[in-house]
């Protein structure tokens, strides 16, 4: 791939489809395509199909996805399972039969067996039963990951997958709703400021998490994309986890709200610890470079400037 490729990134407007294609301007790629939803529904194939027959990407990022929290994966796991499977099946399918060079998929790392062993292995994948509360999610992602598997293996289709922890960062999703734990506490602890009384938060605030800024999934993804052609997913991650509570702390010094946090110990913990092992992407030269106070404050900044919108 290079600055005159053809690039298609499917779901440009989301969180890292957004970092994708900043990544790629940053680079002076001048052939990058996206669609919005109005104007292609991923889950429709003859839209995609359209889509790919105007546009004949030479690489694409698939990059969308109906993604969500814990609520959000109770309330609509039948959307989850769904959207995720039509979105990733059209894509792949279609960029075979388009002939696109190569084509780069993402997993999370959320679709790892509940009790991986720590830290988490690529290896890991499959060997166990998965977290209940994302099955759906988890079946439809292993699913993809499957699929390029399997059109590498009949075809000879360069597509791979990159399996990312944690992400946050600018276009994150504040909606209280279907949001994840980072955004959350931002936008709970912004929200704080005014009357400063204790935030009351799920669990003991000990559980350890890992999070990566998206700006450096971003950089992965170009890194893979020019540097790794295996079958096997690769894990993109910082290898480093916080507790909960360090990372409340963190959010609240960084907002500036000063009224503490409770925890509610009747609300389980989730998985004690939860961080990947992140050696085979380092063994490719990346490596994630945006500190989680640093990542905070910029996307902090940024929630504030798009406070209406967001
Ligand atoms: N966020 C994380 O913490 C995390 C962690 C690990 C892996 N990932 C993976 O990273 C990928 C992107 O996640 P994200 O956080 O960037 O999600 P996001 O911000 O919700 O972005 C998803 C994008 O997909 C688009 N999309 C969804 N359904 C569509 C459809 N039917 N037709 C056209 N476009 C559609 C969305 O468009 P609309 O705006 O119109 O809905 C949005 O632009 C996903 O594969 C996810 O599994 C995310």
């Amino acid at each position: 791939m290079d600055s005159n490729s053809r690039v298609f990134i499917a779901g440009s407007q989301g969180m890292v489809g957004s970092a994708i294609k900043r990544n790629l301007e940053s680079k002076h790629y001048n052939e990058i395509y996206w669609v919005g939803r109005k104007n292609c529904d991923l889950r429709n194939r003859l839209e995609v199909d359209a889509y790919f027959n105007q546009v004949k990407p030479e690489y694409v990022f698939v990059a969308a996805a109906k993604v969500g929290g814990i609520v959000a994966n109770r309330d609509y796991p039948a959307e989850f399972i769904y959207d995720n499977l039509m979105i990733q099946s059209n894509i792949i399918d279609a960029a075979y039969h388009n002939g696109v060079k190569k084509l780069l998929f993402l997993g999370s790392s959320c679709i790892y067996p509940k009790n991986s062993k720590i830290p988490i292995t690529e290896d890991q994948l499959l060997t166990s039963e998965l977290e209940s509360s994302n099955d759906a999610y988890a079946i439809a992602k292993i699913a993809g990951l499957r699929m390029c598997r399997a059109y590498r293996q009949q075809y000879g289709f360069n597509a791979i997958s990159l399996m990312p922890t944690n992400l946050y960062g600018i276009n994150d999703n504040f909606d209280l709703e279907t949001s994840h734990v980072l955004p959350a506490l931002i936008r709970k602890c912004h929200e704080g400021k005014s009357y400063q009384y204790p935030i009351t938060l799920w669990g003991d605030g000990t559980p350890m998490r890992e999070f990566l800024h998206v700006d450096d999934l971003a950089e992965a993804c170009y890194t893979c994309m020019q540097k790794y052609d295996e079958e096997g997913h690769i894990n993109v991650g910082t290898g480093e986890d916080v507790t909960i509570k360090e990372l409340a702390e963190t959010i609240g010094d960084v907002v500036g709200f000063t009224g503490g946090f409770e925890w509610d110990t009747d609300k389980p913990n989730g998985t004690p610890r939860k961080v990947m092992n992140v050696d085979r992407i380092k063994s490719l030269g990346w490596e994630s470079k945006i500190s989680l106070r640093e990542g905070i404050k910029q996307t902090y900044e940024w929630y504030l400037k798009n406070y209406d919108r967001v």
